[in-house]
């Protein structure tokens, strides 16, 4: 059994990913300073497994601590998760961002090189690409300026790890994750009002929010609204485990990047519309402005991760916007 570090193990992603790298044999070990998620996490991923996990409280930008961890438990490899996400608020408080997520990142790297780990995978995101020139977006395409200080950590943190000689590393490019696990004791809950789409829409759904706002209708699509790749987080979450015996079967790789998406673009609508149909329910919506810093429309060519990786999204629209609405209701509950 391989013991696999996983950075904000008890996010959204990292969650989910603790419940794949278990159901394929992995030996999770968690670690998350709680910044923008709850403990209850732990004991929900511990119900699902039916297993106990080792976690440690702890910040990834103390070096000491991680150091400590890595020597502890005799960890193979690495997952990082461990950063802050928030478009707007990267806007707002940029040294924040650079801070924790270029902080965090080379504070992890300083940490491995102490204990002469190398076997990394990076959570990375389509931000890279910015607006594309067209879509779907294959890894080749021009990595152009980020919209927002969080999307420069993402190009900075890829930039950083090809830096560094001697790792063998994979960076997984995201598109847009939504859902939850089928069993829906864990999920996305952000704290505070959410800046993501599906979490504004099962909150309105649920009644926390009066009405869900559509940023812009005059975009150049088919319905004037964003385009984005969803994809569902469990689907997400198989693609670490990929990545990881992509790793090991490659030892002399030193950096791979791979897009996970599903290949299919829908606009704001067209989810809202989903989740209207699926879970037989009404929502609420205006037409507003633009959001500031929205990419016009952005969806994955995800061929090398399928021939590269052996991976390939499973999981459905009406799978996502289900289990969203599902996972919502239980909190409620
Ligand atoms: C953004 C980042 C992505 C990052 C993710 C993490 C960019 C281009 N994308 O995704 O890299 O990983 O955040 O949080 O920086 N929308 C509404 N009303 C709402 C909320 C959203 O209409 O109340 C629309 C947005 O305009 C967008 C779509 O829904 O068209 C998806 O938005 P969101 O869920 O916030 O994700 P991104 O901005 O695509």
């Amino acid at each position: 059994m391989k013991n696999i570090l996983v950075t904000g193990g008890l996010g959204y992603i990292g969650a989910h990913t603790v419940v794949e790298l278990f159901n394929n044999g992995y030996k999770p070990i968690i670690i998350d300073n709680l910044s923008n998620t709850n403990i209850e996490v732990l004991n929900r991923l511990e119900q699902i497994c039916e297993h106990s996990f080792s976690f440690y409280n702890e910040d990834v930008c103390n070096t000491d601590a991680l150091t400590n961890i890595l020597k502890t438990e005799a960890i193979h490899g690495i997952i990082h998760f461990a950063a802050f996400k928030a478009v707007g608020e990267s806007v707002q408080a940029p040294i924040k961002y650079y801070k924790n997520n270029i902080g965090g990142m080379t504070s992890l790297l300083e940490a491995m090189q102490n204990q002469g780990i190398n076997n990394l995978v990076f959570s990375s995101s389509c931000t890279v690409y910015g607006e594309p020139d067209h879509s779907p977006v294959n890894e080749l395409a021009p990595i152009k300026r980020a919209n927002s200080p969080y999307g420069r950590t993402k190009q900075m943190g890829e930039d950083i790890l090809m830096d560094c000689q001697g790792l063998n590393t994979v960076a997984l490019r995201y598109f847009n994750p939504i859902g939850a696990h089928a069993s829906a004791l864990i999920g996305e809950l952000p704290i505070g009002v959410p800046n993501n789409l599906m979490p504004f829409i099962t909150q309105t759904a649920a009644g926390i929010r009066p009405s869900l706002t559509v940023f812009g209708n005059d975009y150049n699509t088919k319905d004037g609204t964003c385009i984005r790749d969803y994809i569902h987080v469990v689907d997400l979450a198989k693609a670490h485990v990929k990545a990881l015996q992509f790793i090991a079967q490659n030892p002399n790789n030193h950096f791979e990047v791979f897009n996970i998406g599903t290949g299919n673009g829908y606009t704001v609508l067209e989810i809202i519309k989903a989740f209207e149909t699926v879970n037989q329910i009404q929502l609420p919506y205006q037409i507003g402005n633009r959001r500031a810093g929205d990419v016009e429309k952005v969806w994955a060519d995800a061929q090398k991760a399928e021939t590269q990786l052996g991976w390939k999204a499973e999981l459905g629209l009406n799978e996502m916007v289900q289990s969203a609405w599902q996972w919502q209701l239980q909190l409620k509950a």
